[in-house]
């Protein structure tokens, strides 16, 4: 374990971007474990969990991720093919019945309903807010969107905490991956990308300060 005396503000200043890996160190198994649970575990509006993360460890997957990286993305080609693994967050294209099903499944697993009524209760408030976004394509696309980066700001947090450098890819051509993958046949679409792995001496960003806009320029208390 490494930072654990870091507290949250330490955290998120310490955290940073990693813009060159080290190429022979791998993320072991109990490692990369926690932080694929980070990602599982992360939160979602009714707790759709709209997604599936797709996992490469090896040369021949990585390529073909970095396909999708040419011209103005070039530069983000080596931070995948050089990180110990690299995820493609994937966001589900479609949110039907069956998906709903597993979700109240594994609500009810967990042991969440006291009683047979209170899963029908909470089905029916999750049908009538999928029923809402179904209206409008664009939307529901968006919304469920906006959940899969919300895990990747639990990966890029629990990464720092377990000491492994990120980076969170968006610089990619999502057409190129979708078809590389056989995604939309899944119902799946690329949403992101996260190299893990451990920085190399090229690393610059790791010594350059953070630089962000100032607290009056970002809160109002209102
Ligand atoms: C959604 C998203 C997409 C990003 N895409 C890229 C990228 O394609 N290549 C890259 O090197 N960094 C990428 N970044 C990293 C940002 O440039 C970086 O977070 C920002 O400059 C702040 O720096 P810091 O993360 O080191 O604090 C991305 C970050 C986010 C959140």
């Amino acid at each position: 374990m490494h930072d654990l005396t870091l507290n949250a503000a330490a955290l998120s200043q310490a955290r940073h971007t990693c813009k060159a890996y080290d190429k022979n160190k791998r993320i072991d198994d109990e490692t990369l474990r926690m932080l694929l649970e980070s990602l599982r575990l992360a939160p979602s509006s009714i707790n759709i969990q709209p997604w599936r993360f797709l996992v490469a460890d090896n040369d021949t997957t990585k390529t073909r991720i970095a396909t999708s990286m040419t011209d103005g993305d070039a530069h983000n080609a080596p931070k995948v093919m050089n990180a110990s693994h690299t995820l493609i967050l994937c966001t589900r294209t479609t949110l039907d019945d069956s998906h709903l099903q597993k979700i109240l499944d594994a609500e009810e697993k967990a042991g969440r309903f006291q009683t047979p009524q209170s899963k029908t209760a909470r089905l029916s408030l999750c049908q009538n807010y999928l029923n809402e976004y179904a209206k409008d394509p664009v939307l529901l696309a968006r919304w469920a969107e906006q959940q899969t980066f919300i895990a990747l700001g639990h990966l890029l947090m629990t990464a720092k905490l377990a000491g492994v450098d990120a980076t969170p890819i968006g610089g990619f051509n999502a057409d190129v991956i979708n078809q590389a993958f056989d995604l939309p046949n899944q119902a799946l679409t690329a949403s992101v990308i996260v190299s893990l792995g451990y920085g190399s001496d090229e690393d610059f960003n790791k010594h350059l300060p953070k630089a962000r806009l100032d607290f009056d320029e970002v809160f109002a208390f209102i």
